[in-house]
């Protein structure tokens, strides 16, 4: 079971690095590598299992968090309307790309975090607000969804992971609240 300690944070080379495609067919260990994320974003998310093993929240992780450079990432977002819902999206997505994005921007008002951040870097990250993206799955089906506003931010900070990209590159240093009068701000 993943655990707060087996998360590397800002500072570790890994976070800078290329992460190496995935190779299909899935071997076992890079399946069980995805039902562990998997397992983590929910445990981190459950009131109990959350406080028992010290989690932070998270809605997405990406393995080179784990130390582990390779293209892997997971997504558990909880369905916002219903609370005893089935999540807006919950998936294991292996090889994940970006295949076009909108020209309107996007950026939660107030700022992202990381798992692998200790601390609060305030601040808009702009980032596309729909983008469409093809992975694989854990059955090895390549998929094509498209995403916008918060789904699509997670997503492209979770992918950010896989190029060595931290949410505070994208930060304006000199103006950190600055947004352009066309960028949506999310809730
Ligand atoms: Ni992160």
């Amino acid at each position: 079971m993943i655990t707060m300690d087996d998360i590397i944070r800002e500072g570790h080379p890994t976070l800078r690095q290329i992460a190496e495609e995935v190779p299909f067919p899935l071997s076992e260990e890079n399946r069980e590598l995805g039902d562990n994320m998997r397992e983590f974003l929910k445990n981190s998310q459950d009131p109990e299992l959350s406080e028992k093993y010290q989690l932070r929240g998270g809605v997405g992780l990406a393995a080179p968090q784990l130390d582990i450079s390779k293209r892997v990432i997971a997504i558990e977002i909880p369905n916002m309307e219903e609370e005893d819902g089935e999540p807006f999206l919950s998936e294991v997505m292996y090889n994940p790309k970006v295949l076009s994005h909108s020209v309107q921007q996007a950026a939660i008002e107030e700022g992202e975090g990381c798992l692998s951040v200790d601390r609060h870097v305030p601040g808009l990250v702009i980032r596309n607000n729909k983008i469409s993206i093809s992975y694989f799955n854990q059955d090895g089906e390549k998929r094509n969804i498209r995403l916008k506003n918060y789904p699509a931010i997670v997503v492209q900070h979770e992918i950010d992971h896989l190029n060595g990209i931290m949410f505070y590159d994208h930060i304006n240093e000199a103006n950190p609240n600055y947004a352009p009068d066309d960028v949506l701000l999310i809730q």
